[in-house]
């Protein structure tokens, strides 16, 4: 692959120090922040990774928190269509994400009109699960049917998993634990970095 962005993600940070926490990654080097926010919890800027029941409410607070992008999930609104048309009138990137349940055949319609496919590599809900490598196929398909399309894997993605996900087609990169519970984030992000320009 010709190279990945790495976003930490910052729900496995030490949420009392969230701000500190976002400064610290993007000093280690980090490529974006990738920023989950749940039903109930609030959040700031960066990649907004909207794991709530209806994501049409969040949109325009995102955009005025100063979130650049708003990934959505398929699974969670009944007219994808008119969420990423707000989406873009509100000045945000679109991300499109799909549960390990979902097959990629229900995101393809929407490939042309979104920057980012987040295929999801493991339940949503929390950190440090098992990555589920029986997803690469997802991306491959999407990789060889829209070979310009941003594809973000999100769930166990560390060194051990990484060579999987560049090999697929992922472009973009979330990893939580791997890299926030590492004494060394820095050499972590550039081990996932250099394994995708292998
Ligand atoms: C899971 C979140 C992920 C998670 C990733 O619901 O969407 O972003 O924080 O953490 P790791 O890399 O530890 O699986
Ligand atoms: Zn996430």
């Amino acid at each position: 692959a010709s190279g990945c962005k790495i976003g930490p993600s910052i729900l496995n940070s030490d949420l009392a120090s969230l701000g500190a926490e976002c400064l610290r990654m993007l000093d280690s080097g980090a490529d974006y922040l990738h920023l989950d926010v749940m039903d109930g919890h609030p959040a700031l800027q960066g990649d907004m990774h909207m794991m709530v029941s209806r994501p049409e409410q969040w949109v325009k607070p995102m955009a005025v928190a100063g979130a650049n992008q708003y990934t959505f999930h398929l699974e969670a609104t009944e007219n994808p269509g008119a969420l990423i048309k707000d989406i873009r009138e509100n000045g945000m990137k679109v991300g499109l994400a799909i549960k390990p349940g979902t097959t990629v055949e229900y995101l393809a319609p929407w490939a042309n009109q979104i920057d980012m496919a987040l295929v999801m590599t493991v339940e949503p809900g929390f950190g440090g699960q098992k990555f589920m490598e029986d997803m690469m196929p997802k991306v491959h398909w999407l990789r060889t049917q829209f070979p310009s399309l941003d594809i973000e894997v999100d769930g166990g993605v560390g060194p051990d998993t990484i060579h999987k996900c560049a090999e697929a087609g992922a472009n973009m990169i979330v990893s939580g634990s791997a890299i926030m519970r590492s004494d060394d984030p820095r050499s972590v992000i550039n081990l996932l970095r250099n394994v995708c320009s292998e």
